[in-house]
């Protein structure tokens, strides 16, 4: 079977899967049968084993020992729980360290990392594929047969830790790559503009990973993240055509971290190699819209995956433990963060992890059961989530379907604008991005993130935020999709470069301009509590323009700053009833949300329901019905009008559900 074709029996559990990284070997036999009681009890019915067990596999170079697997394969599978199993190649064993030391990635000074940790290998070294193959061989043939394994978890969080390598080996890797990509040097000088500061090349060999201090060559910057995203994926696909060669019928995935990006590899770019997409995700306590960054993650999980169901792979119970201050999640978080993934798209509630670690790095991660045991509130909300998903089974594989929203994405986007000095440095590819759908979530509208590649047919609008760089071919289905009667939203600084992450002249944003009948002629960025004026009673931060706009209306001028009396918000209306607005600035929430009631208004966009504020709802349908997450952030009494049963519960709700602080509902439609 070709790596790429897709066993057919996809998903590893017959429910929603329920459970986490399970890390037997940290405990003894006794302890290990306790989990599995509670594993049991709770209704555990999926585990990620061995993740970082290599050492355990092979203790020695060369010398396999599979016992200890196959009494865990054995004991989970005599309890009812599958099994996603790890290839153990994200933990170095300190022997292959010792036999091999030139397998670290090194930094940009050349400096090695120390052996420990994870992720401790240069992606391109032929070393390290070689021996980490070689080991998940010897595993994939000694379990290809055991009835708990139902997937393949490769390695772990690829490119964690060791994302960007400059080694000799991966200086001579970036070569040939560039190589392949431009073909000639030429091409290559052309492309990254290496006639500024006479950088220009006269050999391939003279290319190198992009080191220097001084350099900031945008288009070599750009390429190195795309060659690292590769050279990692080139490890994954290796391991990957091994396991299908021992065991064709069992679906293959990695563990992506994805959030607003830009991200360390290119997800969306790698999902065509997964059989399923999975994440691991995490919020970050002190962030008052954690919920809503959650719902971005998996709105962009769900254009990742193509809009199937998805798998939250990890995520936690408790507090995080790399943070500044590790906060623990307030009454009821567990419980509504899970259901906000799945009411998102995921089939599945994973953790980091099953049992919280007594030692080792993350001692103080929480775990689904932590140092308390059972006698703890994270105890008695992961029993309580364990019921709910029993109550939601029928709720499996259905998907979020009918959104009326497309937010476009793309990590090269991300990539580009961190690559190089900009009017504004150190910028945050999502800033804009995360502002328009958080305006989104309030009104309970569902917002398809996309890669921007996207077909945007059946969407009423289509939004473009900060999508700074962006190929002729994808600002062109853009154009197309507004001259065909869908409204367009384009904030500035999207459109600004092509692929080679130069600049589009003539007027920014040169990939947007004829579409928008709208230019600017320079940025004046603003300083962070700076804020400027516009007409119309909105304000705008973070960045203004000089905007020209010959062929739009004028929705609102700045009416304070340096560019005063220019345009600020334009909207170009066309024949066929699209539109193409323009937002030069990030408007401050309340302008924002008078903005997006205007622009949903024209396109026809709907909301999921009508909700108090605060209320998160959003729909998932499958031929056997129709069902409606709605989650109460707040910590006030809320309602959503819908009439049907609440799957949680049993109850009938006609018209109008209440939600309690913080409560949560799944109603099965009428
Ligand atoms: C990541 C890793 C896990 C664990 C968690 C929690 O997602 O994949 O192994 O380290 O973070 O920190």
């Amino acid at each position: 079977m070709p790596t790429d074709a897709r066993p057919a029996a996809a998903w590893p559990t017959d429910a929603l899967s329920f459970g986490g990284d399970y890390s037997p070997e940290q405990w003894p036999r006794e302890t290990v049968l306790e989990d599995l009681r509670l594993m049991r009890e709770v209704g555990v019915n999926l585990v990620t084993l061995g993740v970082f067990s290599w050492i355990k596999h092979e203790p020695l170079d060369g010398r396999f020992d599979f016992g200890w697997i196959d009494e865990m394969l054995d004991l989970l599978h005599a309890n009812g729980i599958r099994v996603d199993l790890a290839t153990p190649t994200a933990a170095v064993p300190m022997w292959l360290h010792r036999l091999h030391p030139e397998i670290l990635p090194q930094d940009e000074f050349g400096h090695p990392l120390a052996p420990g940790g994870r992720n401790g290998f240069c992606p391109s070294s032929p070393v390290y594929r070689a021996f980490s193959l070689r080991i998940v061989e010897a595993l994939a043939e000694h379990v290809a047969d055991h009835p708990a394994l139902a997937m393949w978890h490769v390695g772990n969080e690829l490119g964690g830790g060791n994302a960007r390598c400059h080694c000799p080996v991966s200086n001579e890797h970036f070569r040939r790559w560039v190589q392949h990509r431009y073909g000639t040097v030429d091409a290559l000088n052309e492309a990254w503009g290496m006639s500024f500061w006479g950088n220009s090349y006269s050999s391939f060999e003279e290319v190198t990973t992009p080191s220097s201090k001084t350099a900031h060559n945008p288009g070599q910057l750009l390429d190195y993240e795309r060659f690292s995203s590769e050279a990692l994926l080139d490890q994954y696909l290796a391991e990957k055509a091994v396991l299908r060669r021992h065991t064709p019928a069992v679906p293959v995935t990695t563990n992506f971290m994805v959030g607003l990006g830009p991200d360390v590899v290119d997800y969306a770019r790698w999902a065509p190699h997964v059989d399923i997409v999975a994440n691991d995700h995490y919020t970050y306590g002190p962030d008052p819209l954690r919920h809503q960054e959650l719902a971005f993650s998996g709105d962009r999980m769900r254009g990742i995956s193509g809009g199937g169901p998805w798998m939250l792979m990890e995520h936690a119970a408790g507090a995080a433990s790399w943070h500044a201050i590790n906060q623990a999640k307030k009454p009821g978080e567990l419980i509504r963060h899970a259901l906000a993934h799945l009411a998102r798209g995921s089939d599945s509630v994973m953790y980091f992890q099953w049992r919280a670690s007594k030692s080792g790095t993350e001692q103080f991660h929480s775990a689904m059961l932590p140092h308390a045991g059972r006698d703890s509130r994270i105890f008695r909300d992961i029993t309580t989530l364990g019921g709910h998903l029993g109550r939601l089974a029928e709720v499996t594989g259905s998907t979020v379907a009918g959104a009326q929203v497309a937010l476009l994405h793309d990590n090269e986007a991300g990539w580009a604008l961190k690559s190089g000095l900009k009017p504004t440095n150190n910028p945050v590819y999502a800033d804009t991005a995360r502002a328009i759908h958080s305006a989104l979530f309030e009104k309970a509208v569902t917002v398809d993130v996309l890669p921007a590649w996207h077909d945007l047919a059946g969407y009423k609008l289509v939004v473009v935020p900060g999508l700074f760089l962006v190929s002729a071919e994808n600002a062109q289905a853009v154009a197309d999709f507004a001259r065909a009667g869908g409204t367009v939203v384009v904030t500035w600084f999207s459109g600004i470069v092509d692929e080679r992450n130069t600049v589009i002249t003539g007027g920014y944003p040169g990939a947007f301009r004829d579409l928008l009948g709208a230019w600017s002629e320079e940025f004046y960025p603003l300083t962070p509590d700076e804020t400027v004026e516009l007409d119309n009673g909105w304000s705008g931060m973070r960045s203004s323009e000089l905007v020209h706009a010959p062929d739009a209306e004028v929705i609102a001028r700045y009416s304070s700053g340096d560019v005063a009396g220019y345009p600020a918000v334009t909207r170009r209306a066309f024949d066929g009833g699209g539109s193409a607005w323009y937002l030069s600035t990030d408007l401050h929430p309340a302008g924002l949300a008078e903005f997006l009631d205007r622009v949903l208004d024209e396109s026809g966009v709907t909301p999921a329901a009508r909700v108090s504020p605060g209320v998160e709802a959003v729909r998932r349908t499958s031929a056997a019905g129709s069902y409606l997450f709605l989650l109460n952030h707040t910590a006030t009494e809320g309602w959503a009008e819908a009439s049907g049963t609440d799957l949680l519960t049993g109850h009938r709700c006609e018209a109008r559900v209440p939600l309690p602080a913080g409560g949560v509902a799944v109603i099965r439609e009428d």
